[in-house]
């Protein structure tokens, strides 16, 4: 396939670094954390770890699998498989085209964040009601969507190994060295407020931790595991296409059992910390009343954090945000490409009209985003009960319905029609035994797919 040849990995190093830069993003440092802290702290981490364990690996090594087998992205993977099943492809490719909506409003949210810090007004940023402000001024918000999305697009223009590959390999070791800084740093802290309780980091690292059954009802907590669901796909990048994409540009030779086990493994392990990093500092802050802000969750803890920290508050910060900013734009990328690969064969255009193609689109779409926080403000009740705007609208829609849809179809398409063998041949295609498929792929008869 054209697109594999010219943008082929150079190795498992060099995949496991963009996959994981496609991976870890604003979904570990900016959704988990506060999914985390809306449905209660630590029986969502316990449902979240359980569902990555079994779920999430056999999603992405699924769509790994699919793509290496196939080299072909989504859009045309299944359809090559078995013909009736094309379908499937078309609606993955529903998902990334959504989620480019609103990926780049909140990496402009970050970019305007890193602007602030760079500019020495780190300290007003930790204003109560700042956050809210900026969003809610029509032309802001759109002006950091917009150079972020012009950095995304050159980026995409200029092909997947030079864009994402080289910003991973230093971005990454950075990123998780300041998070695991802050989130050391935010269980020293401690807090007075106005009605004289007094509120530690440690305390706010129980409620991150340790589940709590108290006042749990069957409702409460299918929403925690349908939010945990809905993480698990934006957070790992499955059941949207990219996974597969990826997979079409691997070598044969790689050993994707552990290239899936440590891409599963960072991603996790990020998300982790940075829940360690924002909760306890948001409890010391604001108490559990604070804990349900939902998106605004970061951009409000995290400048107090930093202003706490007396002279080194504004470094840190600063660093802080440009790292996160990198790990954005790695995921943003990805999403991009992916949409920008499948377009080029569809319409069989070349990547310099389709990277400007999908640029217009997402700008019209992010525009129409930011506004929702403004001109187009409403509230919508969710079926989660969360009232949201057009940003939480769309983040529904991608990551709490078409993805469950997408992956149960999957699990269908893979467990009854091409029979799981057909993957595991896949996996083991570089000579090492693929250990952990007893329980998550039961093998079943070979079939006329396992050619
Ligand atoms: N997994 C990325 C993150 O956690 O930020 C987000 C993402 C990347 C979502 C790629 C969708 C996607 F297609």
């Amino acid at each position: 396939m054209e697109v594999k040849k010219k943008h082929g990995f150079t190795g498992s190093i060099g995949f496991v670094l963009a996959a994981a830069g496609s991976a870890v993003g604003v979904g570990n440092i900016w959704r988990f954390p506060y999914l985390v802290a809306r449905d209660g702290g630590g029986l969502f981490i316990l449902v979240y770890l359980v569902l990555v364990l079994t779920f999430g690996f056999v999603l992405l090594t699924t769509d790994i699998a699919i793509g290496r087998k196939t080299g072909k992205n989504a859009w045309d993977a299944f359809q090559s498989i078995v013909p009736k099943w094309g379908f499937l492809g078309k609606l993955t490719f529903l998902v990334p085209t959504l989620i480019m909506t609103y990926y780049c409003v909140i990496g402009g949210w970050i970019l305007k964040y890193a602007f602030v810090f760079l500019s020495g007004q780190g300290q007003i940023a930790a204003n109560d009601g700042y956050f809210t402000q900026f969003i809610q001024n029509p032309i802001s918000p759109i002006f950091f969507m917009l150079v972020f999305l012009i950095i995304t697009s050159i980026i995409v223009y200029k092909g997947v190994e030079k864009g994402v590959e080289k910003f991973s390999r230093y971005v990454m070791p950075i990123l998780l060295v300041i998070i695991v800084g802050i989130a050391l740093y935010s269980l020293t802290l401690s807090y007075t407020d106005a009605s004289g309780v007094t509120r530690t980091g440690i305390q706010g690292l129980a409620v991150y931790l340790i589940p709590q059954f108290e006042g749990l009802t069957i409702s409460k907590f299918l929403n925690i595991v349908l939010d945990a669901m809905s993480q698990l796909f934006f957070s790992l990048s499955v059941s949207m296409g990219i996974m597969i994409t990826y997979g079409s540009y691997v070598k044969k030779d790689v050993n994707l059992n552990k290239s899936i086990a440590q891409i599963e493994f960072f991603d996790t392990s990020v998300a982790l910390i940075a829940g360690a990093m924002i909760i306890p500092s948001v409890f010391v802050f604001t108490g559990i009343d604070g804990m349900a802000q939902g998106p605004s969750l970061m951009f409000v803890s995290l400048p107090k954090v930093f202003a706490s920290m007396g002279i080194a508050g504004p470094i840190v910060g600063l660093l802080f945000f440009v790292m996160i900013l990198f790990a954005a734009f790695t995921s943003s990328v990805s999403i991009m490409e992916t949409l920008v690969a499948n377009c080029m064969n569809i319409f069989d255009k070349n990547r310099k009209q389709m990277s400007l193609v999908i640029c217009l689109y997402s700008l019209v779409a992010a525009i129409i985003i930011c506004l929702g926080y403004n001109v187009f403000y409403f509230e919508c009740t969710l079926p989660n009960g969360v009232v949201g705007q057009l940003l939480d609208i769309a983040d529904y829609i991608s990551n709490s319905f078409l993805m469950p849809l997408i992956s149960f179809l999957t699990a269908i398409f893979i467990g009854y029609i091409v029979k799981p063998q057909w993957i595991i041949e896949e996996i083991e295609q570089d000579g090492v035994k693929f250990k952990r498929k007893k329980s998550s792929f039961p093998p079943k008869r070979v079939n006329e797919f396992n050619k």
